[in-house]
């Protein structure tokens, strides 16, 4: 901690929550259609019977839980997940983000407020400055807290102690994250894009809750053309619910939910407008590649970050990229999806 680091007590309320661009619309959606337990967390098999183990172990010795780290691609249930163990645990939810930590003294302030069983959410991990995170170092491993009060020669270090709590950090880079800070989580899961099946799950689950009529097999293709996304699922679903409103007499049908999924631009892979405009400009402007990130980029008119961490992990999935030392590369997958013919190869 720098020397003009004086500590102040914010309330950890008043702070930022989730960076992630999304709407209005869908952080209202996301709330609503939240699973509150384990058990509603529809998929992820794996990762659920892991964090069962780990909650009933801890519940049973009467100790919080491990800090925990989840990552994988946006909207693939970080949050919900996070939240779920609070719930499970019967402990508070502290959110905050690695961005919203532009300074030591806001974690202190976060971290001496916390209460015992505490979960401490840290969206977007990888982003928290270096300074912040040596502070949390000796806070996961002793539940202590160093902090420097006043300035210049009268300045002194105190040690607090903390309430036992738990951190459960989200990041869609754990490359990002430096090893001394990934070691210190006892468990750190990945998760995967979504099964159809599991998706048709999820948008039944949700139609349900906003009392919208989806056949099974509309829930089916709105789900294979979700990107293995919960919160695309979601998205897509109230895109073809105003759709079945506004064009026909509310029911989503098989034909419904593919006519208004064309509406909207989702293409039957459940690739949209910018994962077009990502591979039409990858083909058309160089050549199907190699071409830096950064450059390919510009050309959409997009945030590095965003194409990195939003569209390209579908479109490597699905076969439509490949990376390569020089640069990102279109594959014959993605000539053949756009109908555009391969280089050296006869026209479709
Ligand atoms: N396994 C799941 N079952 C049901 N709904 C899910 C699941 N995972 C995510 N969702 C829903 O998808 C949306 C996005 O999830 P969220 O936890 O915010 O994702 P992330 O934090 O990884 O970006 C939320 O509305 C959430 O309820
Ligand atoms: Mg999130």
């Amino acid at each position: 901690m720098t020397e003009d680091e004086t500590i102040r007590m914010p309330e950890a309320a008043d702070r930022p929550v989730d960076p992630d661009a999304l709407t209005e619309e869908d952080r209202e959606f996301d709330i609503a259609l939240r699973p509150r337990t384990l058990d509603e967390f529809v998929g992820q098999e794996r990762v659920k019977e892991q964090l069962h183990l780990l909650i009933d172990g801890a519940r049973k010795r009467g100790e919080g839980v491990d800090h925990l780290l989840f990552s994988g691609p946006p909207g693939l249930g970080k949050t919900t997940l996070a939240r779920i163990v609070a719930h499970e645990m019967g402990a508070g939810f502290q959110p905050t983000s690695g961005p919203a930590l532009d300074r030591p003294s806001d974690l202190a302030a976060i971290l001496t407020n916390l209460e015992h069983g505490d979960v401490l959410f840290v969206d977007e991990i990888h982003r928290m400055p270096r300074p912040v995170e040596e502070v949390l170092y000796p806070a996961l491993e002793d539940f202590n807290l160093d902090v420097v009060l006043g300035k210049g020669p009268t300045a002194r270090s105190i040690r607090l102690e903390l309430p036992r709590f738990t951190l459960v950090g989200a990041t869609t880079r754990p490359g990002r994250l430096t090893l001394p800070l990934r070691e210190r989580f006892g468990f750190s899961p990945r998760l995967d894009y979504y099964s159809a099946d599991d998706l048709a799950k999820i948008v039944m689950r949700s139609a349900g809750i906003l009392t919208v009529p989806v056949h099974g097999d509309a829930a089916a293709e709105i789900a294979r053309r979700s990107r293995g996304t919960p919160r695309i699922a979601n998205r897509l679903l109230r895109r073809v619910r105003d759709f079945a409103e506004v064009r026909h007499d509310g029911s989503v049908t098989l034909e419904v939910a593919a006519a208004g999924l064309e509406v909207f631009e989702v293409d039957d892979q459940g690739l949209d407008r910018l994962d077009h405009s990502i591979l039409a400009t990858l083909i058309d402007k160089f050549g199907g590649g190699p071409v830096g990130l950064s450059t390919l980029a510009a050309a959409v008119g997009e945030e590095t970050d965003t194409v990195e961490d939003v569209v390209e992990p579908y479109l490597l999935q699905l076969g439509f990229l490949r990376r390569t030392p020089r640069g990102r590369v279109a594959t014959e997958h993605a000539y053949r999806h756009l109908g555009t013919s391969v280089p050296g190869t006869l026209p479709l």
